[in-house]
């Protein structure tokens, strides 16, 4: 019987000897904290990713977790939850992922390159004489945030509240099962983001521009769109699905490579590299370690026996780390070839954003290396935020 658990300590702060063991023994086991079977093989994982008896139409078994009373309260956070392409499967998240999609085009998110270089300029720029920073505070953390408030079309006085309702929103996602506190935080946020949204994308009809809020407006090539309140419940995923996962790609690749010298000095040499090093540095500490979804039907999964109706816990952190896909899987090699991590899911649910997290990642780590010689890590052991499914750092403090 495993004893591992999420919650702990030593495995909030390093994972991976952890799923090493617990992989080799007992592959798939029930968690107490996720309430349901984690699943920690590559194979598995992937293999789940793609089997339509295992949904990610999750929502009612996460919810189930609170107590019957604290469910009612909630009602408005339940029905956008409902809206969005991430917790919906069949015809629902057919229609809905290309709605969805078509923000993301290659040419809208290309547009979006002057815009990101700007804000990592403006971010950087107060640092640049200290020579030193919170890399966290300083840059993974505003970056994300404030990329998706201009690309919703926030004004800067506003990017404050914004960075609230994100932060209510990982952390009611994020802890692993919900509390009626963190649900009823997520709601206010909820319901504020979507109101504030109201005007912006009126103005946004008014004119509209080439951008993705204009493309959530337009309809698709078969005539199909997505409704006003699909829309406003698809601003509020953008933010939770676009920020801390992001900030935790920068944030935890940054620490990878200032613990591994020999290779940020390779990459420095040859930034030609910086392509495959991103997918590494998602492979290496996967921003998003576990995500989940339900079972529809009773299941065998590594010889273990997944009842319908109970949840599974898909831990990509550790399927990243398995030796049966990966060479030397905890050696950190920024040439790796042929990595199929799965740090942004797989199958129907493949994130919609990984080209944008892609750009964000890799403007912010040249401004890193272009303009910070001698990088390394100002004393403290950098803490991991206690959040089972967002593996992110709390601060990242730097000299250079
Ligand atoms: C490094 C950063 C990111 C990581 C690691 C990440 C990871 C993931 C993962 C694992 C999924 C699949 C979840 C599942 O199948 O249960 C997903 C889905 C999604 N992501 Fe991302 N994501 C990142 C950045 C972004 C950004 C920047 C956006 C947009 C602003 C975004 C938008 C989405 C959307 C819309 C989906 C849902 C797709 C669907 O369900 O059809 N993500 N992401």
């Amino acid at each position: 019987m495993t004893t591992f658990s999420f919650v702990l300590p030593d495995v909030i702060a390093d994972p991976y000897p952890h799923y090493q063991r617990i992989r080799a023994e007992e592959p798939v086991y029930w968690d107490e904290v996720m309430q349901g079977f984690m699943v920690l093989r590559y194979d598995d994982v992937a293999a789940l990713f793609r089997d339509p008896r295992s949904s990610a139409a999750r929502l009612q078994s996460g919810l189930a977790l609170l107590p019957p009373a604290e469910r009612d309260r909630i009602a408005p956070l339940y029905q956008s939850l409902s809206r969005w392409v991430l917790f919906l499967e069949g015809a629902a998240h057919t229609r809905l992922r290309p709605l969805v999609a078509g923000g993301f085009l290659p040419r809208i998110v290309k547009a979006m390159r002057p815009s990101v270089e700007r804000v990592v300029d403006e971010l950087l720029e107060p640092i640049r004489a200290s020579r030193r920073m919170d890399a966290i505070r300083d840059l993974a953390y505003p970056l994300p945030a404030i990329v998706i408030a201009e690309v919703l079309g926030v004004p800067p006085a506003e990017r404050d509240r914004f960075k609230g309702w994100s932060l209510a929103l990982a952390d009611f996602f994020g802890a692993g099962r919900p509390t009626p506190a963190t649900a009823l935080r997520a709601q206010a946020a909820v319901v504020e983001l979507e109101a504030y949204m109201k005007g912006i994308i009126a103005d946004h009809r008014a004119q509209p521009r080439d951008d993705l809020l204009s493309a959530f407006l337009g309809a698709d090539e078969s005539g199909q769109r997505l409704t006003e309140k699909e829309i406003l419940s698809t601003c509020a995923m953008l933010l939770f699905a676009g920020h801390e996962t992001t900030t935790n790609l920068i944030g935890n690749g940054l620490l990878a490579l200032l613990r591994h010298p020999d290779e940020l000095a390779r990459l420095r040499a040859d930034r030609s590299l910086l392509g495959s090093a991103l997918e590494e540095l998602l492979r290496y500490d996967a921003p998003v370690q576990v995500t989940t979804r339900v079972v529809l039907e009773d299941l065998e999964v590594a010889g273990c026996r997944v009842p319908a109706g109970k949840r599974l816990a898909l831990c990509m952190g550790s399927a990243n780390r398995d030796p049966a896909q990966f060479e030397d899987p905890d050696r950190l090699d920024l040439g790796r070839r042929d990595n199929r991590h799965l740090s942004f899911g797989l199958g129907g649910h493949f994130c919609l954003g990984a080209p944008l997290a892609r750009l964000e990642a890799e403007v912010a780590f040249s401004a890193v290396l272009d303009r910070m010689p001698e990088l390394r890590l100002a004393g403290e052991t950098p803490r991991f935020r206690p959040n089972a499914g967002l593996r992110g750092l709390e601060s990242l403090p730097v000299v250079f």
